[in-house]
């Protein structure tokens, strides 16, 4: 045995192997997880081709994974020793010798499959034998997420689960992803999430083959990253008064509220993450958010702003700073801004970019650029000196001027340059990626000029927006359905592929809270976003991915996710007839569900009025209440309308 064998062995045994005979034990007792021969394959994201053939495979007690003793594989094979034993209580041992007995066939071809690129695998499933093929690591991970799904959905448990037979259908799978860069953004910056989390949502992630977690740690609200020789970032910038309610229009914190809430991670901290993610092949991708969303900064080093009186600012709990009232840019209140005729501003950035550069391995650094308010700087001086000095007409060109710069730096560090799609109005060089968020059309003008583009349109791909209806859903200023995100297109029409990396979704989190929210937040979307970026267009239909869904749904459950059920919720659309009566009508973005209802504010169940046409509701109700079943069980949640809101969206009366 070569000596990297032994050591993989040596690493096996550390792993909890669960008793043999626990599975034996049971093979008397009844079954309550019976294989169903006849359940439909559920893979998201849908794969290339899936070909289902005859039998199933039956995990045994003792499962043998074959792999080339190299430690790329070294990752794949924990993740399947993990998932294959804990739940099922299987021994999950690992072997490089390709001559014995196995049961899963971890391979990475000779000869280089073309077809399946990098990240792709072919999964063949006999009722003896799993076998994965890819050309590199990445591929054999997404194969193994796919083998995953194949089982019954207890092997999402994190405890070994009795009674079910651990089988998955035969099949032969091809499948390579549609586009290389498939991310979530997490925001990190409005509430600190600690590392365990962080390492949870990556989790959550690979299981849906996302390779990119954008991090968003830097804005008005904090500053995440440990940064040597700048102790205030973290002493002053991590931290603000923990307000809840209506983020936006919270009441401005005292000065002498004490400043608890928040939190950074040490360049340790960001060191394991950065391996965590690498393990389980994440890259990250660090975004720093200047000039705009910089009160954190602000608040640590005043003199970084062009605004007299910012030794005054704090790190924003949430509280009123903008006025939106006008559209884009915002009109700041307080300056939130990097100055850009300040030399100590990018003193200050090559100190924050150097250490970001080192910490992150991934060729791409974040530097934001969006939502920079202009109004303090066309009060300034400075910047005034600084248009006359530089020939600079507006303030698009002063942005430019201070992109330019940064991008400068961040290519001084051996990195690539990205910023949020406003870096186009300053002129910016083909070199400078773009992420494109107002809308596609951005995106698409910015490949057609060469920029590298990722695409995360607010319109299909913001994990922030309400779900359903603001009755049920925390309040935010916009609303994106599950169906509507489904109909995301990473490579739009108009656009030159060629320059188009992939997209993302991006997770905001000014109205989340908590771990368990950004859950709430992340899927199902997330799963709607996941299938745009690897299926092929043509694979996607709504009505095949929505039964996946729910059969999803039912895994994350056993997984202890959290997702949210929206979904089921229904859409209320309130008008007048001709005679100014207020009309209801209510109708679902699922097919195959009814609506029950009733307007004397008791619960209704499916023994009540089912809704079939408009209604009028009773001249004194005052609550509509509505609950969505299928067949005999409930999916919706109650959902709590009154009147008086049905009213107000229809209009004078
Ligand atoms: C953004 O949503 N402001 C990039």
């Amino acid at each position: 045995m070569r000596r990297s064998s032994l050591l993989l062995l040596l690493f096996i045994l550390t792993i909890p192997a669960y008793s043999q005979t626990l599975v034996s034990d049971n093979s008397n007792a009844e079954m309550v997880g019976k294989f169903d021969h006849t359940a439909e394959i559920a893979i998201i994201p849908e794969p290339v081709s899936l070909v289902k053939t005859e039998g199933h495979f039956v995990l045994p007690a003792n499962v043998v994974i074959h792999s080339a003793a190299i430690p790329e594989l070294k990752q794949v094979v924990s993740f399947l020793q993990e998932r294959l034993s804990i739940p099922t209580g299987s021994f999950v041992s690992n072997i490089s010798d390709i001559k014995g007995p196995a049961t899963i066939k971890l391979i990475l071809n000779d000869k280089v499959n073309a077809a399946i690129g990098n990240e792709g695998y072919t999964l063949i499933i006999t009722p003896s034998l799993i076998t994965i093929k890819a050309n590199k690591a990445a591929g054999l991970f997404y194969g193994a997420q796919s083998l995953i799904q194949l089982f019954p959905k207890e092997i999402e448990a994190k405890e070994l689960v009795e009674n079910v037979e651990w089988a998955a259908p035969c099949v032969e799978v091809t499948d390579y992803p549609r586009v290389g860069w498939r991310g979530l953004m997490f925001d990190c910056a409005r509430h600190f999430f600690t590392k365990s989390e962080v390492k949870q949502y990556i989790n959550a992630m690979v299981r849906y083959k996302y390779n990119l977690l954008h991090w968003h740690l830097t804005d008005d609200e904090g500053w995440r990253i440990e940064i040597k020789g700048m102790p205030k970032l973290t002493e002053v910038g991590a931290w603000n008064v923990k307000k809840v309610g209506e983020f936006g229009i919270f009441s401005t914190p005292d000065a002498d509220e004490p400043r608890t809430y928040g939190g950074f991670y040490t360049q340790e901290d960001i060191k394991e993450i950065v391996q965590y993610a690498k393990d389980r092949f994440v890259d990250i991708l660090p975004e720093v958010d200047v000039p705009g969303h910089s009160l954190a900064i602000i608040a640590s080093y005043p003199e970084l702003s062009c605004t007299e009186g910012a030794e005054n600012y704090r790190v924003r709990s949430g509280e009123r700073i903008m006025d939106w009232s006008k559209g884009a840019p915002p009109i700041a209140l307080i300056d939130n801004t990097l100055c850009p005729a300040n030399e100590r501003v990018y003193g200050f950035l090559d100190t924050v970019i150097t250490q970001v550069a080192q910490l992150f391995p991934f060729e791409y650094i974040h530097m934001g650029g969006d939502e920079a308010p202009i109004n303090f700087w066309q009060k300034s001086d400075a910047i005034k000196a600084l248009m006359k000095s530089e020939n600079l007409k507006d303030m698009h060109q002063v942005q430019g001027y201070f992109e330019k710069r940064v991008q400068k730096i961040v290519e001084s560090k051996g990195k690539k340059f990205m910023g949020w799609d406003e870096i186009l109005n300053g002129d910016m060089p083909p070199s400078a990626a773009v992420m494109s968020w107002r809308g596609v059309k951005n995106g698409v003008d910015a490949s057609k000029k060469k920029h590298e583009v990722v695409m995360s349109p607010s319109t299909y791909a913001y994990l922030d927006y309400m779900q359903a209806d603001p009755i049920t859903e925390p309040k935010v200023y916009a609303s994106l359905r599950l169906s509507k995100s489904y109909e995301f297109d990473p490579i739009p029409y108009g656009s030159d592929a060629k320059y188009i990396k992939g997209g993302q979704a991006n997770l905001w989190t000014e109205q989340v809270y908590n771990i368990r929210q950004a859950e709430y937040m992340t899927w199902p979307r997330g799963f709607a976003i996941s299938e745009s970026l690897w299926s092929p267009l043509e694979k996607k239909n709504w009505k095949t991915f929505f039964p996946k869904v729910e059969q999803h749904f039912k895994r994350l459950d056993i997984a202890e996710t959290k997702y949210a059920p929206s979904v089921y919720d229904p859409i209320f659309s309130a008008s007048r007839s001709a005679d100014k009566q207020l009309m209801i009508e209510l109708s679902s973005e699922v097919e195959g569900l009814d609506i029950y209802y009733s307007f004397d504010n008791s619960f209704p169940d499916r023994f009540y009025p089912k809704y079939t046409e408009k209604l009028t509701p009773p001249k004194d109700a005052i609550m509509l209440k509505v609950i969505t079943y299928k067949g005999k069980d409930p999916v919706g949640r109650i959902m709590n309308m009154p009147i008086e809101e049905l009213n107000r969206r229809a209009g004078r009366r």
